[in-house]
């Protein structure tokens, strides 16, 4: 990471999942410094515990933290920006950098709220960029190759990051920042059949994590090869493995994971509404 980085100041607004997410990759995963990078949180027990987890400094209020940040994370609920970024809008300058991770929340929303801000970024994370292993995706208000360089050094280091069109960061954000949880859904169910086989839970999970591991390598180490043709590797003609897919197809399971892939995103549309 270059050293620009560690002379800037970092300030993160809301000290909620994703918020943690962030700075555990971050303090892994970089050398971002720990005493230039500030929190601020509504709820001050949660702001303690947080910060005293990570080391960095809680600040009293938003306005301390914007004044003293060159970068702001936001990373509060989409339906609390209104009432988060008003009051700040005297404290934010043109010198500023604001890093929006808020699902759904346009980058001309936050041109409207904060005019004087000319480096505003729309970051769709995933929260597995706490282990380094997340992806990212981003598109900025203005097009700036510096501050593009800027964004894809500073969250490389906790897994890919992808220029993209504002317009397909919603399909982005179902499949991997949701997306995440669906798989994590899956993997509750080879916990549960290993368990409902007198598996030890420590055993299924081990089992159940190594095989989604192992697949997701498999895909990822020989990218010429179509999933189908990967599954093939597995399923011989009327094996078990076939047998079992059979019934994946004929059950319609194709149907049940579109139909929870656009629930998800027709919700992220009528948040962006709300
Ligand atoms: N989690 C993910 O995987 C993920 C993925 C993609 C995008 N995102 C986006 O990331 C954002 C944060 O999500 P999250 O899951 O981290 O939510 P979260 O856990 O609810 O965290 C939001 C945090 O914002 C704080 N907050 C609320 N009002 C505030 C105020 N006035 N000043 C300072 N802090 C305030 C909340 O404080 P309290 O503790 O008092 O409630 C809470 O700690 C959302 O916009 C979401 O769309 C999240």
């Amino acid at each position: 990471m270059p050293d620009i980085f560690s002379h800037l100041s970092y300030g993160f607004i809301g000290a909620g999942s994703l918020c943690q997410a962030l700075l555990q990759g971050f303090l892994q995963k970089t050398r971002l410094p720990k005493e230039r990078i500030f929190l601020s949180s509504r709820n001050l027990s949660r702001l303690n515990k947080v910060s005293e987890r990570f080391s960095v400094r809680a600040v009293s209020g938003n306005e301390e933290l914007v004044a003293g940040s060159q970068l702001v994370f936001l990373c509060i609920k989409p339906e609390d920006l209104v009432s988060v970024v008003e009051p700040l809008s005297n404290q934010f300058n043109q010198h500023h950098t604001l890093i929006s991770f808020l699902a759904g929340v346009p980058l001309s929303v936050l041109k409207k709220l904060l005019p004087q801000v000319n480096r505003l970024v729309r970051v769709v994370p995933n929260t597995a960029a706490s282990v380094g292993e997340g992806i990212f995706a981003y598109s900025l208000n203005q097009s700036d190759s510096g501050l593009e360089s800027f964004i894809e050094e500073l969250f490389s280091p906790l897994g890919p990051v992808l220029k993209m069109r504002e317009e397909n960061l919603s399909a982005f954000t179902v499949a991997a920042s949701s997306g995440l949880a669906f798989v994590l859904e899956f993997m509750q169910y080879w916990n549960e059949w290993l368990e409902n086989h007198q598996f030890s839970p420590q055993l299924a999970r081990q089992i159940s994590t190594q095989t989604f591991l192992g697949a997701s390598l498999l895909a990822k180490e020989f990218p010429k090869k179509s999933l189908s043709q990967l599954q093939l590797q597995v399923a011989s003609k009327r094996g078990m493995t076939a047998e079992g897919l059979k019934s994946l197809n004929e059950n319609q399971m194709d149907s049940i994971l579109h139909y929870a892939f656009e629930k998800c995103a027709l919700r992220e549309k009528a948040l962006r509404k709300e």
